[in-house]
């Protein structure tokens, strides 16, 4: 029997210079019934296939903004879900490779963030009268769901403050999942003490912590992190500096307490862009964050004698974005040019619904 000539399989072997060609004529038999959404993590042969690029913030309002038929998201699972929630019934989201997911939203699951609702229900009372929960969008939609229906919100790493606030203006804790990270760094930067934070070990009973513990804190922490992010040290900013003592080091939320404490900014994707593109020509950068966004930094400012270095002194990449390859990029678009729809991700109505009550929620506090 001969081979599908449209199956994954017959994709795996082109090289990438085929894949751009055959990308390139795809995306024109498609025109405007597809749109191309990349985050900045992607690596460069596919994300200059992306018709819009941002963070998660900005990427959400694309997905939601846009008219196309077709959203092919180039980034992680949770970011093709929020596509599917904040678009149109007509639209269709599609993940190349439904591999991309993201270890870090992988650490909190519906049933561990319903029994420690329940937990905190036994020591407060009513939890849902007592407690925000606040998730990150890095997270599944039945997350997002939960937040909705507990009258919660989403944030992403460039509107956390905000919705830290708008959070603490409704209940006095916060529930916050799945990255530690990004809930203490804001905290922190909000005026919280560490000490009105603790973090919820959610493999334990009561998250590991006593009934005081619990009422004291202000913010329960999730014991979640991102694999990439914890690699970056501050013991690298250190030597840097030591090096450098004229360099500027901006790192994302993500990163430890320690790590953003040494750092002259903190911010999102988008804001890392921003804060390097707007420094004077000839300063130097130690960047934490993901490689292929550092990389391509390094090459669009190095012209006006910039110089961006990547934090961690060992390769560490989003091997999951990294999932998304020419190869899936084409397999996708030549199959929508025959009309075949493949890796349609699809959130069910019900928990829809409810995720983006919760979605909604961030969008009207993001500025
Ligand atoms: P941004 O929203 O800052 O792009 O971050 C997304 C992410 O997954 C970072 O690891
Ligand atoms: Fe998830 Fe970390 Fe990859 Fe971001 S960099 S998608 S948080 S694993």
């Amino acid at each position: 029997m001969a081979a599908n000539p449209l199956a994954i399989q017959s994709y795996a072997l082109l090289d990438d210079a085929e894949c751009e060609d055959r990308i390139v004529a795809a995306k024109e038999k498609l025109g405007d019934a597809v749109v191309i959404l990349g985050h900045h993590y992607q690596r460069e042969e596919v994300f200059r296939h992306a018709d819009r690029t941002g963070d998660s913030l900005k990427l959400s309002r694309q997905a939601a903004a846009s008219g196309a038929r077709y959203i092919v998201f180039c980034g992680v699972h949770f970011m093709a879900e929020v596509a599917d929630i904040l678009s149109g019934p007509e639209q269709v989201a599609i993940l190349p490779d439904l591999a991309a997911g993201c270890s870090m939203a992988d650490m909190a699951e519906l049933a561990k963030v319903e029994r420690a609702w329940r937990e905190l229900t036994e020591v407060l009372g009513d939890a849902d009268a007592t407690v925000t929960p606040v998730t990150y969008i890095n997270s599944a939609a039945d997350l997002k769901a939960f937040c909705g229906r507990h009258g919660g919100i989403v944030c992403t790493s460039s509107n956390a403050a905000r919705v830290l606030e708008w959070a603490f203006a409704r209940r006095d804790k916060v529930l916050f999942f799945p990255d530690q990270h990004l809930g203490r760094n804001t905290g922190w930067a909000m005026g919280i003490p560490l000490e009105a934070m603790a973090v919820w070990d959610y493999d334990q009973p009561y998250g590991g912590l006593t009934p005081e513990q619990i009422r004291r804190a202000r913010i329960l922490l999730w014991k979640g992190y991102c694999s990439v992010h914890q690699m970056f040290r501050p013991e690298h900013i250190d030597a840097f500096k030591a090096r450098y003592p004229e360099a500027k080091v901006v790192s994302h939320p993500e990163c430890s307490f320690e790590v953003c404490r040494k750092s002259d900014a903190v911010g999102s994707t988008e804001s890392i862009i921003r804060t390097v593109a707007e420094s004077p020509p000839g300063t130097r950068w130690l960047v934490g964050t993901e490689l292929n966004l550092v990389n391509r930094l390094h090459e669009r400012h190095k012209h006006e004698g910039k110089s961006v270095h990547f934090m961690a002194p060992t390769v560490c990449m989003c091997s999951t974005m990294f999932r998304i390859d020419p190869q899936h990029l084409a397999w996708t678009l030549e199959n929508l040019v025959e009309g075949r729809v493949v890796n349609r991700i699809r959130v069910p109505e019900d928990v829809a619904a409810q995720a983006r009550e919760a979605l909604d929620r961030m969008l009207e506090v993001s500025p």
